[in-house]
């Protein structure tokens, strides 16, 4: 009898815990690694994960779905008539490229 209830019971928790992990991986984060580099790179000054600040939040950037490769190039060669209402950007020449990779790698990865 007492098994019986523990199946049930599993039976009927297993699906919250999937949709919860499922919403967890949905929800944007900023590592803690990455936070470093947009910091170190002056990101952070301008750009915020979820809200408006000077540029468009990541998550915004992140729904354009660009290639990361594309996102490495917009940021040394900006393109502000993607960001109508918005100022335009500065090309940030001086950003390692592996640090760089990294930031692109993250902003592609808020989409999925
Ligand atoms: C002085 C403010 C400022 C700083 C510093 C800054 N950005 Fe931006 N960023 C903007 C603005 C404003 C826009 C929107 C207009 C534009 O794209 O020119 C933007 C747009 C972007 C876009 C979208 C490009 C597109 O064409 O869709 C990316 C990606 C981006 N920034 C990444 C970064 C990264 C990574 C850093 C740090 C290495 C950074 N930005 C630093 C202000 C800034």
């Amino acid at each position: 009898m007492y098994r019986n209830k523990i199946i049930i019971i599993t039976l009927v928790l297993s699906p919250l815990v999937f949709f919860t992990n499922f919403r967890t991986s949905k929800t944007p984060t900023m590592p803690a690694n990455i936070k470093q580099l947009l910091t170190k790179n002056t990101c952070m000054t301008c750009h915020n994960l979820t809200q408006r600040v000077v540029g468009p939040p990541f998550t915004a950037i992140a729904k354009k779905n660009y290639t990361a490769k594309q996102i490495m190039n917009l940021v040394e060669n900006p393109n502000p008539s993607h960001w109508p209402g918005y100022p335009p950007m500065a090309a940030l020449k001086n950003v390692p490229k592996k640090e760089l990779e990294q930031i692109a790698n993250w902003i592609v990865s808020l989409n999925k």
